[in-house]
């Protein structure tokens, strides 16, 4: 894979014009943009499409958390829409995982395309030790039940998962080397945290056996796009 491949653009925007705005000017300098709760429900799945015409890929990233048969349908709707990669979360058990990954390689069989790559949202990276214990009543530290979780996506058949940086090792070390891990809080040297707190360089997320790193402000917000994405790509290529 190279470097560029790695990157996904969080198209964190409320229209379609900013979107694919950033699409024209990025789509060759990362592998993917990522379209959220935010901007496909501001402007709807058309916009996954609109992407792939411009030469992108898309990570939908609207985290599926339903019962089976309902999930299972969400997934053959990426399928039709050409989604790269979409995700669910892997609280919604073991049955859904496997319906969302038989119903999504249905789907593509059926049209004759390649399936997304479906991923597993573990513990979201907002959630502490205390509240999965005082609120969700899980008696475990999060950094087990997220390499627990990833494993189980795995045995479903799911092709990844997202992970905080802190935990990619774990995860890989559990998952072995063709799991996919994509993993966001990336910050590069240069660039500002914001509202990040456990953050990790572009370089230190590969080292760890991050596969995709999801970057958002860094290169949307910097004075030049362009050259903040391919400085990131000089980083991953050292
Ligand atoms: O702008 P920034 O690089 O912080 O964007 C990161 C993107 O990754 C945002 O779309 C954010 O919602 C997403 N994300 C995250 N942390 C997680 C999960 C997703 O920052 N744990």
């Amino acid at each position: 894979m190279q470097a560029k491949d790695r990157i996904i653009l969080a198209l964190d925007v409320d229209t379609e014009k900013e979107a694919l705005a950033l699409v024209e000017t990025l789509y060759d300098r990362v592998g993917a943009f990522k379209v959220g709760m935010q901007l496909f429900n501001s402007v709807g799945p058309g916009i996954v499409q609109k992407i792939n015409q411009l030469g992108g890929r898309v990570f939908v990233d609207l985290k599926f958390h339903d019962i089976p048969n309902t999930a299972a349908a969400a997934g053959r709707v990426m399928t039709r829409l050409d989604a790269f990669m979409y995700n669910v979360h892997i609280a919604g058990g073991r049955e859904m995982m496997t319906a969302v990954v038989k119903n999504t390689a249905e789907e593509a069989s059926r049209l004759g395309v390649n399936p997304p790559a479906v991923l597993g949202v573990t513990v979201l990276t907002s959630i502490s030790s205390t509240q999965l214990r005082e609120e969700m009543k899980v008696d475990k530290r999060v950094e087990e039940l997220v390499v627990e979780w990833a494993v189980m996506a795995q045995e479903c058949g799911l092709s990844g998962v997202v992970a905080s940086p802190q935990e990619t090792a774990l995860i890989r070390e559990a998952c072995g080397p063709d799991f996919l891990i994509v993993t966001p809080g990336i910050r590069p040297g240069w660039a500002a945290a914001g509202d990040q707190k456990r953050i990790t360089t572009p370089r230190e997320a590969l080292d760890q056996g991050a596969d995709y790193m999801v970057i958002g402000r860094p290169i949307r917000q910097a004075a030049d796009p362009r050259e903040a994405a391919a400085r990131i790509i000089e980083e991953l290529e050292e």
